[in-house]
C-alpha cells in the first residue's frame, strides 16, 4: 500500500495516470497472446483465402456466410475477432461508399495476411502452424519451472526428451516442423536467388555444396537448379531425410552433424547455429571447416542467421522485439540463442577461421560467410 502511495503522490499532488499508464503495461503484456491466438484462428478458419477469393471488399455479413460451419449463434462475434486482426494489421477496413457517401465497410487484405494465402508460394502459414502447435506453446509456461531445475530446455521439461529426438518420435510434428522450415527456406532462397541479389550467394571456382540441417531440401533444390555445376547434398538426421530421393546434381545424406560432415567446397548453415550453445556451435564450424578443408583456402562457410543489433544502431522497435522473441524461442525449444556480432566472431574464431563477413540482407538475418 504504501509504494503505491509513493507512486501517486508527487509534490504534493496526486499522479493517477502513471499508476494506470502502468496498469495498461501490465494488461497489455497479460494479454500479448491474444494476438498470436487470434491469428491462428483466422488461419483455422481460412479467412485470408475466404477474403482473397472473394475478390472485392468483404462485408461482416458476406464473410460470414461464407465461412464454414460457423455455428450460427456465434456468427455476431466474427467481427469482434476481425476487429482485433485489422487493429494488428493482417486487415484493413475498406469504405464502400461512392462520393464520400458512408456506405458501410468491407475488409480487404494486408501485405501481412497476403504472406498467409495458402496459394502464395512464399506463405509463412506453415511456420505460424508449426510453432503455435500446442506442443511447441505447453513449454513456456515451464519456462519458470526450468530455471529451478536441471533439464537443458523447457521443451524438455514439457515433454520429457530433447526437441530433435522428440521430432524422431512424432511424426505428425515432425512433419509440421519441416514444413515449417521449407516455407521460410522458399522465402528466403527466393530472395537470395532474386537477380538483383543474386551475387550474394557467390559460387565462383566452387563445385560442391552441402546444406548441413537442410531440412527436406528446398533451399539446396534451388541452387542445384540455379547453379548446374554445382553438386548439392543435403544433409540431416536420418527420419528428416528417410524416404527422400534426390536426382541430377543434388542429393540426400543422413547422418549426424556432431559426428562429421560430408566433404564439399562450400557448407550452408541455414538456421542451424542458432538452435546450439556456443560450445556445439564450435563442435559444428569445426566439422564444417574439416568438411571444406580439400578445397584450401578457396572453400567457405555460409551461414544465415540472424545477427542481434546493437543498442547504437538503428533499428525498427518491433524489429529489435522480434530478435528478442526468437532468442527466447531458442532458450525455450533447444539449447540455443541468438547472437551479435562479437559474440559470433568469437565462435568463428574459436573454431579457426581467418575471417568473416556479414552482408545484412535478410531482413532480420544476414548472410555470413567465413574463410578458413
Ligand atoms: C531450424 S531447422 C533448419 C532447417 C533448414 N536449414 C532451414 O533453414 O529451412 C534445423 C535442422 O537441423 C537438423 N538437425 C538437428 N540436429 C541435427 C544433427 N545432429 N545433424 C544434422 N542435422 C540436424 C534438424 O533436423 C532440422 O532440419
Amino acid at each position: 500500500m504504501d509504494m503505491i502511495n509513493v507512486n501517486i503522490v508527487n509534490n504534493g499532488e496526486k499522479q493517477p495516470n502513471e499508476l494506470l499508464q502502468a496498469q495498461a503495461h501490465v494488461w497489455n503484456h497479460i494479454f500479448n497472446f491474444i494476438n498470436s491466438m487470434c491469428l491462428k484462428c483466422a488461419i483455422d478458419l481460412g479467412i485470408p483465402d475466404i477474403i482473397q477469393s472473394h475478390g472485392e471488399p468483404m462485408t461482416v455479413p458476406q464473410l460470414v456466410a461464407s465461412l464454414p460451419n460457423i455455428n450460427s449463434a456465434k456468427a455476431s462475434n466474427i467481427y469482434r475477432l476481425m476487429r482485433v486482426l485489422v487493429h494488428s494489421g493482417f486487415f484493413a477496413k475498406q469504405n464502400l461508399g461512392e462520393n464520400g457517401q458512408e456506405q458501410g465497410y468491407g475488409y480487404v487484405l494486408t501485405g501481412a495476411s497476403r504472406l498467409l494465402l495458402k496459394g502464395n508460394p512464399l506463405s509463412v502459414t506453415p511456420f505460424l502452424k508449426a510453432m503455435l502447435d500446442p506442443a511447441l506453446t505447453e513449454p513456456w509456461h515451464l519456462l519458470g519451472a526450468w530455471f529451478q531445475n536441471d533439464e537443458p530446455t523447457p521443451f524438455g521439461t514439457a515433454h520429457g526428451r530433447p526437441f530433435w529426438e522428440y521430432m524422431g518420435h512424432d511424426p505428425k510434428l515432425n512433419h509440421l516442423f519441416n514444413e515449417a522450415m521449407a516455407s521460410d527456406a522458399r522465402l528466403v532462397t527466393t530472395l537470395l536467388l532474386d537477380d538483383k541479389v543474386k551475387g550474394a550467394f557467390d559460387f565462383e571456382g566452387l563445385k560442391s555444396l552441402v546444406d548441413v540441417g537442410g531440412g527436406t531440401g528446398t533451399v539446396a533444390k534451388a541452387i542445384a537448379d540455379a547453379f548446374p555445376h554445382l553438386d548439392c547434398i543435403v544433409f540431416d538426421l536420418p527420419h528428416v531425410v528417410v524416404g527422400l530421393e534426390g536426382n541430377g546434381n543434388f542429393k540426400y545424406v543422413g547422418g549426424d552433424m556432431f559426428e562429421a560432415i560430408p566433404d564439399a567446397d562450400a557448407v550452408l548453415l541455414k538456421w542451424i547455429l542458432h538452435d546450439w550453445n556456443d560450445e556445439e556451435c564450435v563442435k559444428i564450424l569445426k566439422h564444417s571447416k574439416e568438411a571444406i578443408s580439400r578445397c584450401g583456402k578457396e572453400g567457405k562457410v555460409i551461414i544465415i542467421d540472424m545477427v542481434l543489433k546493437e543498442k547504437n544502431q538503428k533499428a525498427e522497435e518491433s524489429s529489435v522485439e522480434t530478435q528478442l522473441f526468437f532468442d527466447m524461442l531458442m532458450m525455450v525449444l533447444v539449447t540455443g540463442r541468438e547472437r551479435n556480432e562479437k559474440e559470433w566472431a568469437k565462435l568463428f574464431f574459436s573454431a579457426g577461421f581467418t575471417h568473416y563477413k556479414i552482408t545484412p540482407i535478410l531482413g532480420l538475418r544476414s548472410l555470413i560467410e567465413l574463410y578458413p
